[in-house]
């Protein structure tokens, strides 16, 4: 396929602002796009080929047991927590076990917690990785704690080895959401392999888009296949034994959460390109860094995220962390760069616990204790981190705005 048919698909022209840095900006090239059109073009929209041919590329390259794709990274979480509820599951866990949960997290790392009827404890993240230590763990950790969703944050982590040699020794099931990290090694190992089951998003801001897409991993054969069955009905057709004849046997209960072939198409192709995105990223935060930095207005105005010891990141988005003295401007200094054109976003979505849903479901958190998460929540903010190059000119414009905190 030629590429005159892009002229057909000339891109979305944005409303010109004078300045314009938004958190995202389109990452799909013509051949992501040319492959999602040949499998339109195949009429073969729904879940086939495309999608086993990802899930084992993708399998294979992060060095994970078994994966699935689903239609997000919320769907993989959803599927995590309802196989690890399930009566097909050995030692599955029980309505009213308890799940620590990081308080700086995103609605659905959450919210299947309580679909599946389990008891979610909020708990403090580390300041430096954002997500929850082993020390916080500790702390948190009862007789009743059965499960551990562990997110890692915007590319970083914190000690997750101990976390799930600690998770393993006290019969503890390890939920690893790396929907914000894919492509992040810590001691040579992506993230994403660490738990007994992990989620991946490809959203269309995250490190490689299908549009909307993830995968669910996990690792024995037995959670794999209590997996198919729950993403597609509850039906036996993707593990059914070669032998049984019968069509339409429900074995279990489940949902619809399968991809369309068209993202999978496109999301294949998009994380073969991953290391050059991960490359371009990095350069970009660096140079944003120096930029700061270098300039004679640096008064460390802001403090950066930086990567954990023995972690190689995959960067998304340029988490910055308004210096204690200057917190106090934070909205009316967001409010000043979104106009100059400058998008802005919370740091995942702030402390949870002040969320208004929380109310709703009288989620165990000790308010008190969520220091580092109110911390985060009050200084913290991100902008985005593009897959193209940036420019001087625009270097210098984000750097020039930036440090208008002092001003304003
Ligand atoms: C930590 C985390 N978990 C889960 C998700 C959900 O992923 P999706 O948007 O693909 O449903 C997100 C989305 O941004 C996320 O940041």
């Amino acid at each position: 396929m030629k590429t005159n048919i892009f002229k057909l698909f000339k891109k979305k022209q944005i409303r010109k602002l004078k300045f314009n840095y938004p958190l995202h900006e389109d990452a799909l090239n013509e051949k992501d796009l040319a492959e999602g059109l040949k499998v339109l073009i195949s009429r073969q929209l729904t879940m086939s080929k495309k999608t086993t041919e990802f899930e084992k590329y993708f399998q294979k390259k992060m060095g994970l047991k078994y994966c699935l794709m689903v239609n997000s990274g919320s769907s993989a979480n959803l599927l995590a927590l309802f196989a690890l509820i399930n009566p097909m599951k050995k030692n599955h866990l029980k309505a009213g076990d308890e799940c620590l949960v990081p308080a700086v997290c995103w609605s659905t790392s959450l919210w299947p917690v309580i679909q599946s009827g389990l008891k979610p404890k909020l708990i403090d993240v580390d300041i430096n990785s954002f997500s929850i230590n082993l020390e916080t763990i500790k702390k948190n950790v009862t007789k009743k704690t059965k499960a551990i969703i562990l997110i890692n944050v915007l590319g970083n982590c914190s000690e997750i080895d101990k976390i799930q040699e600690f998770a393993n020794k006290n019969n503890i099931y390890l939920i690893e959401d790396n929907c914000e990290s894919l492509g992040s090694k810590f001691k040579k190992k992506y993230l994403g392999t660490y738990g007994d089951f992990s989620s991946f998003s490809f959203y269309y801001s995250h490190q490689i888009t299908s549009g909307e897409g993830g995968m669910v991993a996990c690792k024995t054969k037995e959670d794999y296949d209590l997996l198919k069955v729950l993403r597609a009905h509850g039906w036996d057709r993707d593990v059914k034994k070669k032998n049984n004849r019968k069509k339409f046997n429900f074995i279990n209960s489940g949902f619809n959460l399968r991809p369309l072939e068209v993202s999978a198409a496109i999301g294949l192709n998009q994380f073969k390109r991953l290391p050059k995105m991960m490359q371009i990223r990095s350069y970009n935060r660096n140079r944003l860094i120096n930029n700061l930095r270098k300039s004679n207005l640096w008064n460390n105005q802001f403090a950066f995220f930086n990567p954990s010891k023995n972690l190689k990141p995959s960067w998304f988005g340029f988490p910055l962390l308004i210096d204690k003295k200057l917190a106090y401007k934070k909205d009316k200094f967001l409010d000043f760069i979104g106009l100059q054109g400058i998008e802005t976003r919370p740091i995942i979505s702030g402390n949870f616990s002040k969320q208004h849903a929380i109310k709703l479901y009288k989620i165990d958190h000790n308010k008190k204790k969520l220091v580092n998460a109110d911390d985060i929540d009050r200084r913290g903010f991100f902008i985005g981190l593009p897959t193209v190059k940036l420019s001087k000119e625009k270097l210098k414009k984000i750097t020039k705005l930036l440090l208008k905190i002092s001003d304003i």
